[in-house]
């Protein structure tokens, strides 16, 4: 099978990246973290994870009876670059769950049509009914990020898209709705070493994209409107939650545990649930770039 690109992860690695990125991952073995600023050297000790993982598992499915047998709705928005983990985390999330109820929604760009409709449209059809969890893998956030990154939209676009979106989910969570947020952080030597690996695997490349292959040169631009995005959409209502996700599997822990800790379910079992790690999980003040 061809690799789609041509290599053209591996070419921009080998011949574009910073020199300090190229030598983080030359250097590292593979289960070193990669990023400078995260908190711990290396990854959740596997023993640690499984046992926790094991745990909360079992909580989530006791989430999911009490939303269904309570008619709840759960949204819950997963942001962040590509290769963040976003759909990893989604699918550990839902690993034990009734698919029917633990829906993910992860829209194309916007059709001809999509694109002459208010923007929140599209996505407003597809929040949770009562009983379901809908898992939004990128969100009406494309518009704060990428949209902006790779100019699929105006000025003026972006800044009618803040002036709403605080107004927009506050009347999501008026309505009942709880929402949840998240961004997950991931380092610049990390998301690359992620991009070469799914370039290399056959059953990985279908997650790249010339927007990824691209994208890799825009790091800053993406910093920016990260940065832009995360304080202009921050509010009490509808509050970010970063997780930082240079480990995986400690990110998925974490952002498990978060809605576990603020969802009302029956037979919460609050020393299952365990407390959160504040230096991988927490406000848009752990965000980094
Ligand atoms: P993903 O990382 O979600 O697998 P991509 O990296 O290819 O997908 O694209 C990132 C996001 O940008 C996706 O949500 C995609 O729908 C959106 N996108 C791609 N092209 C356009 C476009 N022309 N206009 C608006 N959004 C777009
Ligand atoms: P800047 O904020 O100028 O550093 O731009 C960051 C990225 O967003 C670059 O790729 C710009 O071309 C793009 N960009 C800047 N302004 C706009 C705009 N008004 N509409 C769409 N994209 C833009
Ligand atoms: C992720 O891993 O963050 C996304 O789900 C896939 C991608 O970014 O390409």
């Amino acid at each position: 099978m061809s690799l789609p690109f041509d290599g053209a992860i591996s070419a921009y690695f080998e011949e574009a990246a910073p020199k300090e990125i190229r030598k983080a991952i030359d250097d590292a073995g593979k289960d070193d973290i990669l990023n400078p600023s995260y908190p711990y050297d290396a990854e959740i000790f596997k023993g640690d994870y499984k046992d926790q993982y094991k745990a909360l598992q079992v909580e989530l499915v006791k989430l999911q009876a009490s939303v269904k047998a309570s008619d709840q709705r759960v949204a819950i928005v997963f942001e962040g670059r590509d290769a963040a983990g976003k759909g990893g985390t989604i699918k550990r999330f839902r690993e034990n769950l009734n698919p029917r109820g633990a829906r993910v929604v992860a829209l194309s760009k916007p059709t001809e049509t999509e694109a002459t409709q208010w923007y929140f449209q599209r996505y407003i059809s597809q929040l949770p009914s009562g009983g379901e969890i809908v898992f939004f893998d990128r969100s009406w956030y494309n518009r704060g990020v990428v949209e902006q990154v790779f100019e699929f939209c105006t000025h003026s676009q972006r800044e009618h898209f803040f002036s709403q979106v605080p107004d927009f989910e506050k009347m999501l969570v008026d309505e009942g709705i709880q929402l949840f947020k998240f961004w997950l952080n991931v380092g610049r030597a990390e998301q690359l070493r992620r991009f070469l690996a799914r370039e290399r695997d056959p059953l990985k490349q279908w997650k790249l994209s010339w927007i990824d292959v691209e994208g890799l040169k825009r790091w800053d631009a993406y910093s920016k409107a990260i940065e832009e995005t995360l304080e202009r959409s921050q509010s009490p209502h509808a509050p970010w939650t970063i997780v930082r996700s240079d480990d995986k599997k400690r990110a998925r822990l974490e952002a498990i545990r978060h809605v576990l800790q603020s969802v009302d379910y029956a037979n919460k079992d609050k020393d299952a649930i365990g407390s959160a790690d504040p230096l991988i999980c927490g406000g848009p003040e752990i965000w980094d770039g």
